[in-house]
């Protein structure tokens, strides 16, 4: 059976890229492979969060993870940083990522951009973990969403440069997984590019957010004046506002303001009330799920102690023959 690893950094709640780009593929593929789904609190660290939010951060994306329904029995939930074999791993790929291929990576760049002060090794190395976690489990085949397809490209790059270094087919190689056939994007409601934690407040709607504070993001959602003659040409923000329709609503629904869009008769209020409904209705269940999970602490300790252990002995597995293949051999 095949293998699928992916991870979600803990950097806080879950929004709704992360839950159409990722989890609701985490969800379908449980059952059908050997699966991982991991909580990145080793990557969170290059934010510095406080202990106390660190801890916070990693309890939220693993309530969230159950409440939309990944199945601890079926997949292997567990902790990034309770399976230290992993950064062991980091440090021999490593050996073989170069500074160059690291800094001209797309996300080191936007990194750079938006902290300056703040560009440390471990965001540059970022892929690299990205890789370990992926070839820890030797996974094939790892959900994410469109955002992610350069970092899939550069584990393979990895996983093959260790395969020529010591003449082995050990690792093969990784793909980006969608069961849609193309890798999501879900955009923000700032008219800009992606939904995302980082791209402030208003940007991202969250699983846990109420459906009063999702009503109120939606309809500060940033639109145009308006069409003026039959069929323009969409600009991103409303594009936005369409495609986040595609993903809650109805085909009717996106066709009936499609079709008041070219006619120049939309009134965006009402498209943005409509969204706002379609995405509580969407998201209702998981709402009601995260609270009744969130007070379960038992249960919650028991799904991390089963999966840690599950993950563990996979990558203890991994390491062992990781080593032997480098030369690190008993005396
Ligand atoms: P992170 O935490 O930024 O995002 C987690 C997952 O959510 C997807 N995602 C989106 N998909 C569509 N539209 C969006 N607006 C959107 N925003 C986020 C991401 O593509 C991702 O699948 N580096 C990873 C975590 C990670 C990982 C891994 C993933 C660490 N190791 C190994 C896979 C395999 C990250 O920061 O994701």
């Amino acid at each position: 059976m095949e293998t699928v690893v992916s991870g979600i950094r803990s950097t806080g709640k879950l929004h709704l890229g992360n839950y159409y780009g990722a989890i609701t593929n985490f969800v379908k593929m449980q059952r059908e492979y050997n699966c991982y789904f991991f909580i990145a609190d080793l990557h969170a660290l290059t934010t510095h969060p406080t202990p106390e939010d660190l801890y916070a951060n990693v309890r939220q994306v693993v309530v969230e993870y159950l409440a939309a329904g990944i199945d601890p029995e079926a997949a292997t939930i567990y902790i990034q940083s309770d399976v230290p074999e992993v950064a062991e791993l980091y440090l021999y790929l490593n050996m073989n990522a170069y500074v160059g291929e690291l800094e001209r990576a797309a996300s080191f760049k936007d990194k750079v951009r938006a902290n300056p002060d703040n560009v440390n090794a471990g965001l540059l190395t970022y892929p690299v973990l990205m890789a370990a976690d992926i070839l820890l489990h030797r996974a094939t085949k790892v959900p994410v969403g469109k955002d992610q397809e350069q970092h899939l490209e550069m584990s393979r790059t990895f996983a093959n440069r260790f395969n020529r270094l010591y003449k082995t087919e050990y690792f093969a190689e990784p793909y980006a997984f969608s069961f849609d056939s193309k890798l999501v994007k879900i955009p923000g409601l700032d008219g800009k590019g992606k939904m995302g934690k980082s791209e402030g407040e208003a940007n991202a709607v969250y699983l846990s957010d109420s459906p009063e504070v999702i009503r109120k993001k939606v309809m500060r959602a940033v639109t145009d004046s308006g069409p003026t003659v039959p069929n323009q040409p969409k600009a991103d923000a409303i594009q936005n506002l369409f495609d986040l329709m595609a993903v809650v609503s109805s085909p009717d629904t996106v066709q009936h303001f499609n079709e008041q869009y070219n006619n120049c008769a939309i009134r965006y209020g009402d498209l943005k009330k409509q969204l706002a409904e379609d995405m509580i209705a969407a998201t209702e269940p998981v709402r009601t799920r995260i609270h009744e999970i969130s007070n379960d602490n038992d249960y919650i300790s028991n799904v991390i102690r089963m999966g840690n252990e599950k993950a563990r002995e996979s990558a203890r597995k991994t390491l062992t023959e990781v080593r032997e293949i480098i030369g690190f051999r008993k005396f």
